[in-house]
């Protein structure tokens, strides 16, 4: 918009216009709003829906602590109480704690008949028989290694020291080398061995007679029978902790039944260890306490396995005498909780996916049907410029989806969900805001792509529903396992949908755990959590951003200017505004200079345009030169010569109309004037700007801006859109010529103006059309020879992509036809007859149609003198019956017809 002779049209004119038209857009498609706009409410609405289902499910008793309801101060009102005590051992996980339990620590023991034992597939002939697992007396095996053999026998003999009773039965087992083969659970305010039924293990270097016995442990408030068994521990020595891994590796059960399984209690490095130094490391199994993720249960069963070798190596120093204690592990109390389930956050995560995502499609097909209805040319010929058009149809559709994202997060949050209620909103705010331009930015970018608004339709809900699905039951699983790759993670998320899914990932995490929790969801301080990857998605998500934004605004650059991809270096090179070229001679075949020379005018014009262009001669409103156009052949055909090798000159003020048959090629032409095609070849210049590299400035100069932008709102904007619909046919052509001509445009287009009209409209228009010649240059294509002669100044008849002929009405019917037409209706028995009359007239007649009685002759004007023919058709008449006659001028009808069938003729003998 350099032109500054032409005023472009105020930021805000320009900006007024789009809006409405936007709107307009909006309100055709009120449906697809409608329904856009209820999906997000639909699924919060469904997922309230859901939770209230779990909820209701999550309130039954065993999911909460056990209560009561009986009088308990004796004055006779009856009270609810929850506690410990009024529940089963399901609800006690549930229950206030206030002074938890006490339990003694125990060993994970290996179950009976996955102990260690001598086979095959183990090197070590040191292990127990495999008959004990038979018999079912198999004992627990110990490995042990370090850099002292001797040390390290004196400290697992220390292990094992003999059985030591007590009065209270829980130190006794404490004092003992207790454990379980129990699984530990995931809530324990007590360990699960003392309720879940299974024997308790008193691991004995030496069991005795009567190892097996019971007794009586309190748990909770009640007492329960516990089996004690003794088990024999067998300590073994490997040579290195080489040795000891491998032995563990093999005797691994995970999913392996070919294997032996061989498991064993636990294994000890002792390292360096001596009289002045203590260092152990300890092997133990966390294997299945790993799946629930919470690293506090695998290690319940731990601390006694260390204590164990503690106590080993301060009676190597101290002597049997003296001990480490350790009789009581508890948890520390708690609140009473009941079991919580937030399913916003469990489903939300692939439902606001595609909430956020189908906003997608929707910003894509809006801008792939301006293009398809070539809205965009429309707008750019009245004087919109690129700038404006991207800074304006930007921030619409940033402030509809910034709505619908506030009305989707308000909603959720209005019906409660976690999802949005926890999560700290500024963050949220950023996350979509950052997201929502990202979209838009690559909507814009895609648009490029397409060109029909139904294909774009389809691969954007496919992009939607893909990118939801994909990152549900693909993405996720990566992000949740912990040994993949973080780096690969980041790869996945710079496609922007799983950058969407894990931000809203993380919100669901953060919500879900804030709710179980009862705390709060993410917070600013969280992005730096170590697990977070809301962080990464940020950086991600911006960098994109404007990277996308760059590139689309660079494509659609090219692509609706024509230019070539590195078009920015090339403005650097050249001078602003343009002057002509000066041709190069042109080498012309020599069949080619005689078939021209049989058309004078054309080559007049040819040589007149040659000569402009050489004396820079700005004169002429419009200038062709040799402007070709090919369409390059499909499937074999040939290549398709549109428009061959051009050249006008159009001074301001004239009228020039274009005649031709259909497929002549006037289209063509028109569409590279008005920059909708390029030029295979040549150029043209309109007032003086080359429409190859200027037709920004072109459009500019095609009209006035201002009101033409006021008048494309009468077009588009609410009311008058609604009025211009109501339009007939012949209303609405003549409304599009006035506008074309509101804003004093120095070059008019027009393409059939008055087709289909009825004759009276025509007639205003064509009044309309005559007062606006004036300081214009009007390029008009028609099939109407009446209309051609009444506005035209000059007229060229377009065949087969190229000018026959060229001048103006008059020169072309006298060059034409110079001749008059005669015609007479007789019965065919006086045919001969007619023909001798018309001889005698005029020698040189040529009869043109014949049809039972009807003939037509033509009469070289020179040859006649219309009083001649009346007197004849007078003596004519007397002798014979004459049905009808008629002497006619020529018509441009005629020499149209005449010069199109002459130049198909030639062409289909050349
Ligand atoms: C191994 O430990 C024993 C017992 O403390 C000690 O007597 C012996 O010297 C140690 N051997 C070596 C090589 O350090
Ligand atoms: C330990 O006490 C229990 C019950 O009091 C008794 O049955 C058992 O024999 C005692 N064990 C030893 C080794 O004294
Ligand atoms: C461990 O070392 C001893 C002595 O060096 C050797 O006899 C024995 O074969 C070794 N055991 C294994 C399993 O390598
Ligand atoms: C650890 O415990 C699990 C579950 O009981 C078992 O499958 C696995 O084999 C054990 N591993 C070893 C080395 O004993
Ligand atoms: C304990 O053993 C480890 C492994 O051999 C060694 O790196 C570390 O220095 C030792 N610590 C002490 C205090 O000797
Ligand atoms: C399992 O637990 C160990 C020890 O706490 C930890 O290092 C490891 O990362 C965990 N593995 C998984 C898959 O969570």
């Amino acid at each position: 918009m350099a032109d500054s002779s032409h005023g472009p049209a105020s930021f805000w004119t320009q900006a007024d216009a789009l809006l409405r038209k936007n709107l307009t857009y909006q309100k055709r498609n009120i449906k697809t709003n409608i329904r856009l706009i209820s999906f997000p409410f639909i699924l919060c609405l469904l997922l309230v829906l859901i939770q209230a289902l779990v909820n209701n499910e999550l309130d039954k008793p065993k999911n909460k602590c056990g209560c009561r309801t009986f009088d308990q101060n004796g004055d006779g009102r009856e009270e609810k109480v929850c506690g410990l005590e009024y529940s089963d051992l399901d609800q006690g996980s549930y229950c206030a704690i206030d002074s938890p339990p006490e339990w003694p620590p125990l060993l994970q023991v290996p179950a009976q008949v996955y102990r260690a034992v001598a086979s095959d597939v183990m090197p070590f002939a040191d292990l127990p028989n495999e008959s004990c697992r038979r018999t079912g007396s198999c004992p627990v095996t110990l490995l042990f290694t370090g850099n002292n053999h001797t040390l390290g026998d004196i400290m697992v003999e220390n292990m094992f020291t003999s059985s030591a009773n007590s009065s209270d039965v829980l130190v006794g087992i404490a004092r003992n080398v207790s454990g379980s083969h129990s699984m530990p659970e995931y809530t324990n305010f007590l360990d699960p061995a003392f309720y879940s039924g299974l024997p308790l293990y008193n691991l004995q270097r030496q069991c005795t007679q009567n190892s097996t016995y019971s007794v009586s442990v309190p748990v909770m408030t009640f007492e329960r029978q516990q089996e004690i068994i003794c088990v024999e521990g067998v300590p073994l020595w490997r040579n290195s902790s080489a040795d000891v891994n491998n032995e563990l590796y093999k005797g691994y059960r995970k999913g392996n039944t070919e294997r032996k399984i061989n498991e064993i209690l636990a294994a000890y490095d002792f390292l360096n260890t001596n009289a002045n130094n203590f260092n152990v490391s300890v092997w133990y199994n966390s294997t299945f306490k790993n799946d629930t993720g919470n690293q506090a249960i695998a290690l319940l069963r731990v601390p006694r396995s260390v204590n164990l070798a503690s106590n080993a190596y301060l009676q190597f120093l101290k002597g049997p005498g003296t001990k480490i204690q350790f009789d009581f592990v508890k948890e520390m109390p708690k609140a009473q909780s009941s079991l919580k389930l937030d399913f916003s956050s469990l489903l939300g995560t692939l439902f606001f996916t595609w909430v956020v995502i189908q906003l997608f499609p929707v910003v894509l097909t809006s801008l792939v049907y301006e293009k398809q209805q070539r809205l965009r040319i429309m707008m750019k010929m009245h004087g919109l410029g690129d700038g404006p058009y991207w800074l304006i149809s930007y921030a619409y559709f940033l402030v509809v989806s910034m709505i619908y994202m506030l009305c989707f997060v308000i909603f959720g949050s209005v019906v409660g969900l976690k999802f949005f209620t926890l999560n700290d909103y500024s963050i949220q705010f950023v996350f979509y805001f950052i997201y929502i331009n990202l979209q838009i930015s690559l909507a814009f970018l895609a648009a490029a792509m397409f060109f029909n608004v139904k294909t774009a339709t389809v691969v954007g809900y496919i992009c939607v529903f893909g990118t939801g699905l994909l990152g549900g039951f693909l993405f996720q699983f990566f992000v949740e396992d912990t040994s993949f790759p973080r780096a690969w993670i980041i790869v996945m998320e710079l496609y922007p949908g799983f950058a969407l899914y894990r931000g809203l990932y993380e919100f669901a995490q953060y919500s879900y755990n804030g709710n179980y929790l009862g705390t709060d969801g993410m917070r600013w301080k969280n992005l730096s959590d170590g697990e977070n990857g809301m962080k990464d998605v940020f950086i991600i998500m911006v960098v994109e951003w404007l990277l996308v934004l760059f590139v689309a605004y660079y494509v659609d650059k090219i692509a609706s200017s024509g230019k070539r991809p590195l078009f920015f270096l090339q403005s650097l090179r050249k001078k602003k505004g343009s002057s002509f070229k000066v041709p190069s001679l042109r080498k012309q075949g020599s069949l080619k200079v005689t078939v021209e020379m049989d058309k004078l005018d054309v080559v007049q014009e040819r040589e007149k345009v040659e000569q402009i262009i050489l004396e820079q001669d700005k004169q002429n409103a419009i200038v062709c030169d040799n402007l070709r156009k090919v369409y390059p052949g499909r499937d074999g055909n040939p290549d398709k010569l549109a428009v061959k090798g051009l050249s006008l000159a159009l001074p301001r003020g004239e009228c020039f109309g274009m005649l031709g048959p259909n497929g002549a090629g006037k289209t063509s032409f028109i569409n590279m004037m008005i920059g909708l095609t390029k030029p295979s070849s040549g150029t043209a210049y309109v007032q003086d700007l080359d429409i190859q590299t200027h037709m920004e400035e072109i459009y500019t100069s095609m009209g006035a801006v201002e009101e033409s932008l006021k008048s494309v709102n009468l077009f588009n904007g609410g009311v008058a859109d609604k009025q211009a619909g109501k339009y007939s046919g012949g209303m609405k052509r003549r409304l599009s010529v006035a506008i074309s001509l509101i804003g004093d445009p120095k070059v008019v287009y027009m393409d059939e103006p008055s087709t289909g009209l009825d004759p009276a409209s025509r007639n205003s228009l064509w009044n309309v059309m005559k007062k606006a010649k004036k300081e214009r240059a009007i390029i008009l294509t028609t099939h109407s020879m009446e209309e051609a002669e009444v506005l035209c100044d000059r007229l060229g008849i377009f065949v087969d992509g190229g000018l026959q002929c060229i001048g103006n009405p008059k020169e072309l019917k006298a060059r034409y036809g110079g001749s008059y037409v005669f015609t007479m209706t007789t019965s065919s028995t006086h045919e001969q007859e007619v023909e001798t009359l018309v001889r005698r007239l005029s020698p040189n007649a040529s009869k043109i149609y014949h049809l039972s009685g009807t003939q037509k002759f033509e009469l070289p004007k020179h040859e006649v003198r219309i009083a001649d023919v009346f007197q004849s058709v007078q003596t004519a008449k007397s002798r014979f019956t004459v049905f009808a006659w008629g002497l006619a001028d020529t018509t441009l009808e005629d020499v149209f017809i005449k010069v199109a069938r002459g130049a198909q003729a030639f062409n289909v003998l050349s």
